[in-house]
C-alpha cells in the first residue's frame, strides 16, 4: 500500500507505468469510504494492472460552508477499509495546497446545458468545482479508465461530458448503486445521520420505488405530486427537488415519449443533512 500527499511524487512514481502503457485505473473520491466505493475499487482492480485512489474533500464543489466544514474526514478508517480489498492499492491524499497552490477557486464550465439541471440548480458552481478538480486529477494520474457510481447521475453524465469536450484520453465507468439493507443509497453522508435517520431515510428509495410502478401508466407531473404528498406528510424530511428527467439530456419529462430513457432524481435533507437518490424508469 503507498499514500501519496504530493502530486509530483505521485506522478514520478507512475511515469515508468505510464511510459509502459500499463492500464491505469482511477477511482475518485472525498473519502469516508464506504461498500459502494469499495465496490469500484474491485471492479477496478478486475480490469486494469494498477489502482489509484483518491482522498480529497473538494472545497470547490460545496457551495455550503456548513456542508465542507462538516464534511466526513476519516482518512484513517478509509485506509484500513482500502487495504482490506487489497493491498496493491495507490492512494493518493493531497493537502488542499497541493491541488489549488494559493488560488482555491473553480474553472467555469459549460456542459451543454446538464449543468443547469438538478444539483446544478440548487448548489450553484458545485459542477464548476466538480469539473475543475476531475479535469485536475485527470492531468495527475492519465488512468485509463475512472469509476464513478451512478447514485451521483448527473456527476456522471457531466464527466462524461467533460472528457468528450476535452478530448481526455479515457473511459468512464458507471457503477451501480449500493444501498443499505433498508433501500438508503450508500452516501459519505450517511455517517452524519443517526440510527433512527438512518431507518427513516429509507423511505426515499420506498418512494422511488413507488414513483417508478406509478410512472408506468401515470404523467411525471402525477407522480411528481405524489412524490410531494408523501413527503410533506412526513415533516422530519425537506424535499428540495424531484424530478423525472431523459436520462441523456437531464431536461425534465413534459410529456412521456417511447424512444426516450427516464430517470428519477431527488434530493432530500433530514435534518440539514442533504442525501440524493435515482432510479432508471424504463
Ligand atoms: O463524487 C465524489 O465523491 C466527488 O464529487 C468527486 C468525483 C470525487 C470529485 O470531488
Amino acid at each position: 500500500m503507498l499514500i501519496f500527499n504530493k502530486q509530483t511524487d505521485l506522478k514520478a512514481y507512475l511515469a515508468s507505468f505510464l511510459a509502459s502503457n500499463t492500464s491505469i485505473g482511477f477511482v475518485p473520491t472525498m473519502g469516508a469510504l464506504h461498500e459502494g466505493h469499495l465496490s469500484l475499487l474491485r471492479k477496478s482492480l478486475q480490469e486494469n494492472k494498477m489502482v489509484v485512489m483518491s482522498i480529497f474533500v473538494n472545497p470547490t464543489q460545496f457551495n455550503n460552508t456548513e456542508d465542507l466544514e462538516k464534511y466526513p474526514r476519516t482518512l484513517d478508517r478509509d485506509i484500513e477499509k482500502v487495504i482490506s480489498v487489497s493491498n496493491n492499492i495507490v492512494i493518493y491524499a493531497p493537502s488542499v495546497e497541493d491541488i489549488y497552490t494559493e488560488n482555491i477557486i473553480a474553472q467555469s464550465f459549460h456542459f451543454d446545458g446538464l449543468e443547469h439541471q438538478m444539483e446544478g440548480k440548487h448548489r450553484p458552481g458545485h459542477f464548476n468545482g466538480v469539473g475543475t478538480i476531475v479535469k485536475r486529477l485527470f492531468e495527475i494520474v492519465q488512468p485509463s479508465k475512472a469509476y464513478f457510481g451512478e447514485k451521483d447521475f448527473q456527476q456522471l453524465q457531466i464527466i462524461k461530458k467533460l472528457v468528450q469536450k476535452y478530448k481526455i484520453p479515457l473511459k468512464i465507468v458507471g457503477c451501480p448503486i449500493h444501498r443499505e439493507k433498508n433501500g438508503l443509497a450508500m452516501s459519505s453522508r450517511n455517517e452524519r445521520l443517526s440510527a433512527s435517520e438512518r431507518e427513516e431515510s429509507a423511505l426515499i428509495f420506498k418512494t422511488l420505488k413507488n414513483a417508478k410502478k406509478m410512472f408506468g401508466t401515470k404523467t411525471a407531473n402525477e407522480v411528481s405530486n405524489f412524490v410531494k404528498k408523501t413527503f410533506e406528510n412526513h415533516p422530519q424530511f425537506s424535499l428540495e427537488y424531484f424530478q423525472i428527467a431523459d436520462e441523456t439530456t437531464l431536461k425534465p419529462c413534459i410529456r412521456k415519449s417511447k424512444n426516450k430513457k427516464y430517470r428519477a432524481f431527488i434530493a432530500v435533507f433530514v435534518n440539514n443533512i442533504r442525501l440524493i437518490d435515482t432510479i432508471s424508469l424504463n
